[in-house]
């Protein structure tokens, strides 16, 4: 029960779903690994991304984590079969069912999904909200640009600004009543998105459904922390200066960060 729970993303991304654990579940330690010499994920083959999350479940488990959460949806996309069937024992959480199920049960109207390269070419948010609810109408676009110059720092400026225009100004996206946030970089330029749109569209990020969803699989698996401090530590495959300001500017200034390689 007190071991950490294992986070990771390909960079910065995960980090906002990590924000949430702390919000929702305060007693929970983990430890986060922010792959960030390989990002971004989302323009990579399904098997690289695969053996890259094999890589670091292997490493979080060292860590003894008791459960992993794969706070990326690329990697959700097309790893998480794989690492559910190499890691049976371990608790393995993916931040797309706790969406799908949340969208399909309370909206209505059309849905829009943007997502990186990886996420919208598996065609696994359609797949799934469809089986959940056979008449949903589902449209979705392949943003690419946004979790790189996310990655880079660039939230809240005109290239940010400028790209969201680019690819959300789409004939597709009218008469919509749902967007989907299909990558856990995008809560860091939720604002801008929901600016664009207007408050007519509701914006869905995945961070606090998959917290919910975790704080309830760790209570059925008797895996839920009873203490009441939490320690998170945090894992970078190469040290970058905007992965350093969006964890501090999350969990606060005396943060540690270790260079670890996978
Ligand atoms: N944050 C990730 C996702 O949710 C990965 C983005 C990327 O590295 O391309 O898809």
């Amino acid at each position: 029960m007190e071991r950490p729970i294992g986070i990771f993303d390909s960079g910065v991304g995960g980090l906002t779903v990590a924000a949430a654990i702390k919000k929702v579940l305060p007693g929970e330690s983990f430890i986060y690994f922010g792959d960030t010499q390989h990002a971004p994920y989302g323009d990579k083959s399904a098997e690289t991304i695969t053996r890259y999350s094999e890589n670091i479940t292997r490493f979080l488990l060292s860590q003894n984590c008791k459960a992993i959460v794969i706070a990326c949806n690329s990697a959700s996309a097309v790893a998480y079969s794989t690492l559910v069937q190499k890691f049976p024992q371990t608790v393995i959480l993916n931040v797309i069912d706790p969406v799908v199920e949340f969208v399909a049960t309370v909206t209505r109207g059309k849905v829009g999904i943007i997502a990186t390269r990886a996420t919208i070419q598996s065609g696994i948010y359609e797949k799934k909200l469809l089986q959940l609810n056979p008449k949903m109408e589902v449209v979705s676009a392949a943003t690419p640009l946004l979790a790189p110059l996310i990655e880079e720092g660039f939230m809240h400026t005109d290239i940010s600004q400028g790209a969201i225009r680019e690819y959300l100004d789409d004939s597709k996206f009218n008469g919509l009543s749902t967007l989907i946030l299909g990558c856990t970089h995008y809560p860091l330029i939720e604002r801008e998105i929901q600016h664009f749109f207007g408050e007519k569209v509701s914006v869905v990020d995945s961070p606090e459904l998959v917290a919910r969803k975790l704080g309830k699989t760790l209570a059925e698996n008797n895996l839920k922390n009873p203490a009441t401090v939490a320690d998170y530590r945090f894992y970078l495959s190469e040290k970058t200066t905007a992965f350093s300001s969006v964890a501090r500017m999350f969990f606060g200034e005396g943060i540690n960060l270790t260079e670890q390689r996978i």
